[in-house]
């Protein structure tokens, strides 16, 4: 039964627009701190305001950046299903930005963004005597405040280099649109698995926070959503390293990794229904790894070819262990 509350649709709604706020800059950031090589490599020696340590340390903040935002998106989904509504798949528009100070400013805009939004969200929960969710966007509020200090350093950072295309070596003609836009497809599976994975497994924690005063009930259907659900948090963090481990090969090629997330998150009203969309996850991946594969063999595009055989590994294994649960 859902907690006693006036919890209207416009609340879910505005609850929301917090979580594709958050799967929004969780992706932004992985994908910048992806970039980060990239960058670092245009860096000229004469440069004395940006050194190595620059972008190391900035790529390192980007990274612990994108793991909070991971958990807030967390905390966030789990209220929505802990009130009865549906937690959303769709994130708010992804930039990335090419350098630095692009980073920043783009920080800035998309952390004023959630601040503004989460001032509305902790008046709102005010007003429905939602004290827990009032609290929840209290602590996340805090987090996005230093967030936004920190952005604003990087939108004032000056100086950095800025290079000329270069011209295009003949060992980089394999490099074409297609192959970068099927790397490119890549990524957007791996976001739609992560957010999927994501979702399910914070309904599940919202369902076993509601049933806490009957946990000590130890019955085998009742527990299969909570191991599926620990599973699905392994298994997300991996499909995260994928997601930086393709982009990063995008970025080292020079070419530019776009954040869409395609096919849409699946996510399933309950346990059997996760497990066969998950399943479904794991083949559209190996399927569309596998071709990644061939091509890059055929094209002798070997490093790509490395990457996609350790990641396609792990694929393998991800369907089979959602398969031993499959009813
Ligand atoms: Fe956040
Ligand atoms: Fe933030
Ligand atoms: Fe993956
Ligand atoms: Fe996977």
């Amino acid at each position: 039964m859902p907690i006693d509350l006036k919890v209207t649709p416009e609340y879910l709604d505005l609850l929301n627009k917090g979580v594709a706020r958050e799967i929004q800059v969780s992706v932004q950031y992985v994908l910048q701190h992806s970039k980060m090589e990239k960058l670092l490599r245009k860096m000229i020696p004469e440069n004395i305001l940006l050194d190595k340590t620059t972008y190391e340390q900035v790529g390192k903040v980007l990274k612990d950046f994108a793991i909070e935002e991971m958990k807030h998106l967390g905390k966030i989904m789990e209220r929505i299903y802990i009130l009865g509504g549906e937690a959303t798949t769709k994130p708010s528009h992804i930039e990335v930005g090419n350098s630095l100070r692009e980073f920043g400013e783009l920080g800035l805009k998309a952390e004023t963004e959630a601040l503004q939004l989460y001032r509305k969200v902790i008046e709102m929960a005010g007003k429905l005597g939602d004290w827990e969710t009032r609290e929840i966007f209290e602590h996340i509020y805090q987090d996005e405040e230093k967030h936004f200090l920190k952005f604003q350093d990087y939108s004032e950072i000056e100086g950095e280099p800025e290079f000329p295309a270069a011209e295009e070596e003949e060992f980089q003609a394999i490099y074409t649109d297609d192959w970068i836009a099927l790397l490119n497809r890549a990524v957007a599976g791996e976001l739609s698995a992560i957010i999927q994975y994501t979702n399910q497994h914070e309904k599940e924690n919202a369902e076993l926070n509601r049933r806490k005063k009957t946990a000590l009930e130890v019955v085998s259907d009742k527990t299969k959503p909570h191991v599926f659900s620990d599973l699905l948090k392994s298994i997300f963090m991996q499909e995260m390293d994928h997601l930086e481990k393709i982009a990063e090969r995008i970025y080292e090629i020079k070419k530019e990794a776009t954040a869409d997330v395609d096919p849409l998150p699946n996510v399933g009203a309950e346990v059997d229904d996760w497990i066969k969309n998950d399943r479904d996850a794991e083949d559209y991946a190996i399927n569309l790894y596998r071709q990644i594969i061939n091509k890059a063999l055929e094209i002798n595009d070997v490093r790509t070819r490395l990457i996609f055989e350790q990641i396609i590994n792990q694929e393998e294994e991800h369907f089979w262990r959602f398969d031993d649960f499959t009813p």
